[in-house]
């Protein structure tokens, strides 16, 4: 790729992924949860946002159409990922987001706007020393006193397990001859063939084959960017921790609400080893022993605030919360990182209903009696699990509604029409979130049909079938263009009923 990527995997773009772990108001849940002053900015909307590494800029691309009154600089120096987005940010009209084709050394020496919040995905663990020293040096830099960093890494010692099996891809791969995705291909079976004898490392590391099994289902460009790069560095939190501080930059907690409720993973003898460290980064990373992380999504604050308890409180009680999916279909069980657990009836029931009926304070859900007898200790945990497993989410303010709307309008309109084609972020931008929904093609295009006035099942039908999609029902394939379209019909009446007042109470639509 003639030199430019310096150890990075070249010639095959990232997946075009879209993620909510740094989406304004799960930012400043998460810090306030953790005893943390979110930055102002932050919440009052009027905030300035980085992603070095954006990939195809996907994430930025929502939030600025979420958030007009922010500004937003994705940079990646993969100029086919700047071309994409930049095409998708003229066609959503987004006058609030720069999308820089550099590398993280030509961006630590542009002048810019000091940055209130900074997102690093997938990038720490899959870049060399030298390039993390740079990225260093631009959020000493350009971070604002307050300011939060998100920041994603392959955490040890989970990650032990899995260092044979990005040896064994990148040695098979680089033996072949051909297009890289067929030697992906090609290396992702023959690890499958040499799993199926058993015995060795196989036998002996918990996870493996089922990892291996995934990855045949994985697209090539995942595995790409996740196992081939030059760079491959995995890392107790305290080593990260610890470079960070030259940034002045502080632990502040895990990104995700559940994943800072220590009871959910540790028992109360492993929470009391873990207390018995010096610091909370020692602390936590004898938490990752005991839990055997692989993976972490972690903030860090630059001089953060510490709120008091009657402060978080407060906080926490105006914050608003609202439900991602209709109240009958909140699971009986999670899945968390301790494994299934049931969600009490009881709790889970009065408070579903509550959200059903709209975003609702805190200190509202905890006015109904229903809600008030479970307490609030127990009512913030449950927020804390249904939030980390999008099954709710935090919602914004309601000051700045109107313009949130007017903008979100746009940017949807822009990402329908594209569902036409299948060439798609398939998430919608929502004003009471700011941040994005998943849409299906199917269901994108039964929107775009009532937008157009067109009849849903012809119009969504004439759309799959010129791209060779066949629709299955009970694990049948549905024969021709009658039975498609009625499969179709049937699943318009299903999203109307179930799907819609969803997309319509999130403001999407
Ligand atoms: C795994 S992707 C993550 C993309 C995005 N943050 C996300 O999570 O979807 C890492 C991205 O970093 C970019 N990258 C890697 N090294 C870089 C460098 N030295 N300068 C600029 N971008 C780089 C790659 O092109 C790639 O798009």
């Amino acid at each position: 790729m003639g030199g430019w990527t310096e150890g990075y995997v070249g010639g095959i773009d990232y997946i075009r992924a879209i993620y909510r772990d740094w989406s304004p108001a799960l930012l400043c849940f998460a810090l306030t949860l953790r005893g943390w002053r979110p930055p102002e900015a932050l919440r009052r909307g009027s905030f300035t946002m980085a992603e070095p590494g954006c990939g195809h800029g996907l994430t930025t691309a929502l939030l600025a159409g979420a958030h007009p009154a922010a500004r937003f600089e994705a940079m990646d120096f993969n100029p086919s990922h700047i071309a994409g987005v930049r095409r998708l940010a003229a066609d959503a009209g987004l006058s609030n987001a720069a999308f820089l084709e550099d590398s993280f050394a030509e961006y630590a020496r542009r002048d810019g706007p000091m940055l209130d919040a900074v997102a690093l995905h997938g990038v720490w663990s899959w870049v060399s020393a030298e390039n993390r020293a740079i990225l260093l040096d631009t959020l000493r830099r350009r971070l604002a006193p307050g300011g939060v960093v998100f920041l994603s890494y392959n955490a040890l010692p989970g990650t032990f397990a899995h260092m044979p099996l990005r040896r064994l891809l990148v040695e098979r791969c680089a033996e072949g001859s051909g297009p890289l995705p067929d030697r992906i291909a090609h290396a992702v079976e023959f690890a499958a063939r040499m799993a199926a004898q058993g015995g060795g490392w196989f036998a002996n590391t918990e996870g493996v084959v089922e990892r291996i099994e995934q990855l045949r289902h994985k697209s090539p460009n995942y595995i790409a960017h996740e196992y081939l790069n030059g760079d491959w560095t995995a890392f107790y939190h305290a080593d990260v921790a610890r470079d960070l501080m030259a940034a002045k930059l502080e632990f502040a907690g895990a990104a995700v609400p559940m994943e800072q409720l220590d009871d959910l993973t540790l028992s109360a003898a492993q929470q009391a080893l873990a207390a018995e460290a010096s610091d909370p980064a020692r602390a936590e990373t004898l938490r990752d022993v005991m839990t055997n992380r692989s993976f972490r999504r972690d903030l860090f604050v630059k001089g953060g605030e510490r709120l008091s308890p009657a402060e978080r409180r407060a906080l926490l009680g105006e914050t608003r919360f609202t439900l991602l999916v209709a109240v009958d279909d909140l699971p009986e069980v999670a899945s968390t990182p301790a494994g299934r657990l049931p969600f009490p009836r009881s709790l889970y029931r009065p408070l579903g209903e509550a959200l059903a009926e709209g975003p609702q304070r805190l200190d509202a859900l905890l006015a109904r009696p229903a809600l008030a007898a479970q307490g609030d200790a127990a009512l913030l945990r449950a927020l804390a699990l249904l939030t980390s497993l999008s099954l709710a989410a935090p919602a914004l303010p309601e000051d700045g509604f109107d313009g949130r709307k007017a903008s979100c309008d746009r940017f949807n309109a822009m990402v329908l029409d594209r569902h036409r084609f299948g060439d798609t972020p398939g998430q919608l931008a929502s004003p009471l979130l700011g941040a994005g929904v998943p849409v299906s093609r199917i269901e994108a295009l039964f929107l775009l049909a009532a937008r157009l006035g067109e009849e849903p099942a012809a119009f969504a039908w004439r759309h799959l079938s010129t791209d060779g999609i066949v629709l299955g029902r009970d694990g049948e394939r549905c024969e021709g263009d009658d039975a498609n379209r009625a499969e179709l019909t049937r699943r318009h009446a299903t999203f109307l009923q179930r799907r819609l007042p969803l997309l319509e109470a999130l403001g999407v639509v």
